[in-house]
């Protein structure tokens, strides 16, 4: 296991927290009824003004995150909501233009905030020029820069691969009588990166945002970039659900071929090197593999991805047990040189909310904030945001038009609740009529009761709560730095961990159930509760007994 660092020797992707702003959905600045860059720019203070003392045991007003990662920002089609890239280097009209994101990297780091932006190195849009020109004709010097290939000799698909959207990966082209291939829609035509002159452009796009000042970059489905060179057919998953959409070509194989070649490590090692050159900066990559395969993406020596994304907590039941095995064999995965990290909410996912309830997502916020390693907060979980209601006729996501309302990621993209006021404060009223915008997405019901503003007058929201956490967290060397231990209190349906540092210890104890439990934490010291989930005590704690009351987390710094 990872031996104790100082906080201070910690880079700052190690040390903070980010924050995802889905940019379409978080603030409305235009009154078009879409997020845009300058809405973020205005809301910058709440996410951390840069001010607030950390020491203070007063609730500040600002978040105090550390880095805001954006979704993507680019020109585009919009066919996947902007993870369809149409130019690498410039801005879609409807966030802004280069001049509102220098303004926004510049009021960003003026308030100590980090920027990552997204990379989309898989796929492109089918209207980038690249792809274009590729399909214009078979002898264009850009037609290998995507995967192209005749149908079989008994004619039919070069392969069995599924699109992760649904039907095959593969669609005829007409004009030039072959097959081109799409992991996703295909709207979206996988790059090829045996190619030297895509990786050369890929690399050239990284350069562009690192001299604009970027920290970091969040790799869409970075796994998937390398594909076997013989383009194998996928073997049957024999464990595939019985109950998958039929046209689920993706979900009934095991993705032998498609993803996770070993060559891909070489690539992530040429954007290490990229981003080594220019200093503290920060690789993130989107992952799903098993965890002897994901721990490979740090690198064999540290020089491959900063943070492989580790989803595992969005996915498992929601029980003690299931996630202490989580966090105790992720712990013992980890060679020396890597540094964990969580992910519990995101664009793709099931609000944290409507997953394990709303009681449990307080405890969640207390666990996320306190694992040893960086966590991830997708924006409007820190006010308990649940899955929005998004009639069929509303419905925008690929995927949900696809697969149905069961697989809609317009649930966890639906706009930030602001205020009570109209479009919950997201959007401004429509400069010519002065009516308020309807928004891109239908804003949830909650609304009136859960929004910024509310929860802000509220002393024990949840939105205080992360505020308190994330602010202790912040003034807490030991939650930054201190080496994890998990501790055994009896009994399987609370997790209780420990984290040292040579500054001090906490101790977390947390309740993943609706009654109250008595907990026998051993050779206890005395200690102090500093923060309860439920915002309403903090007590000196002086023998081995701990109550927890129904869905109760506590941090306990010991003395
Ligand atoms: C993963 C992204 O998180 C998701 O939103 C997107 O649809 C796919 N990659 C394709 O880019």
């Amino acid at each position: 296991m990872t031996q104790p660092s100082l906080s201070h020797d910690l880079h700052w992707w190690q040390r903070g927290v980010v924050y995802q702003i889905y940019p379409r959905s978080f603030k409305d600045n235009t009154g078009n009824g879409v997020g845009d860059l300058q809405g973020v720019i205005e809301k910058l203070d709440y996410l951390n003004d840069g001010s607030t003392d950390p020491t203070s045991n007063d609730i500040p007003k600002s978040l105090g995150i550390d880095a805001i990662w954006l979704s993507p920002f680019y020109p585009s089609p919009m066919a996947d909501f902007g993870y369809d890239v149409a130019d690498y280097c410039n801005i879609h009209p409807l966030f802004g233009s280069l001049d509102t994101f220098d303004l926004l990297v510049t009021e960003a780091h003026r308030r100590g905030i980090k920027i990552i932006i997204d990379y989309v190195p898989n796929h492109s849009s089918d209207q980038h020029p690249w792809f274009i020109e590729s399909r214009s004709s078979r002898d264009n010097p850009k037609r290998t820069w995507y995967i192209w290939r005749d149908p079989k000799p008994e004619g039919g698909l070069p392969n069995n691969w599924g699109s992760v959207f649904g039907g095959p990966a593969w669609t005829w082209d007409e004009t030039t009588g072959q097959y081109y291939f799409h992991q996703f829609l295909k709207e979206q035509p996988d790059l090829n990166w045996r190619n030297s002159e895509v990786r050369q452009a890929m690399l050239d796009v990284l350069r562009f945002w690192l001299d604009r000042g970027v920290d970091g970059f969040r790799m869409d489905v970075i796994g998937m970039i390398i594909k076997d060179t013989k383009l194998r057919d996928n073997p049957t998953n024999p464990d595939a659900s019985p109950d998958l959409h039929p046209d689920d070509i993706f979900g009934r194989h095991l993705h032998l071929y498609n993803e996770d070649q070993d060559e891909v490590h070489e690539v992530i090692r040429i954007f290490r090197r990229l981003l080594d050159e220019y200093g503290n900066r920060c690789a993130i990559g989107e992952l799903w593999c098993d965890l002897p395969r994901w721990v490979k993406y740090y690198g064999e020596n540290g020089d491959g991805l900063h943070l492989p994304f580790n989803f595992r907590l969005l996915s498992l039941p929601w029980n003690a047990e299931a996630i202490r095995q989580s966090v105790e064999q992720m712990e013992a995965a980890l060679p020396t040189f890597a540094w964990p990290n969580y992910v519990l909410g995101s664009h793709d996912a099931q609000r944290l909310a409507t997953r394990i309830g709303s009681k449990q997502a307080r405890v969640a916020a207390m666990l996320l904030l306190t694992l040893r390693g960086t966590p991830t907060l997708y924006y409007g979980d820190e006010l308990g945001m649940e899955n929005g209601v998004i009639p069929i006729e509303k419905m925008q996501d690929p995927q949900g038009l696809h697969f149905g309302p069961d697989r809609n990621r317009d649930v966890c993209r639906t706009p930030m609740q602001w205020t009570d006021g109209p479009s919950a404060g997201f959007s401004t009223t429509d400069s010519s009529t002065s009516e308020p915008v309807e928004p891109w997405l239908p804003v949830s019901a909650d609304f009136e009761s859960r929004n910024v503003d509310a929860q802000s007058a509220e002393p024990t929201s949840m939105l205080n709560l992360y505020r308190r956490l994330l602010w202790y967290r912040r003034a807490t060397p030991t939650l930054q730095a201190g080496r994890y231990m998990s501790v055994d209190a009896g009994g399987d349906d609370c997790f209780v961990y420990l984290r040292e540092h040579p500054t001090g210890k906490c101790l977390m104890a947390l309740n993943f159930t609706d009654q109250s439990r008595t907990l026998s934490i051993p050779n206890m010291q005395n200690g102090s509760l500093v923060i309860s989930t439920y915002l309403d005590r903090t007590e000196t704690v002086s023998n081995s007994t701990l109550s927890l009351r129904p869905n109760e987390g506590v941090i306990i710094r010991i003395e």
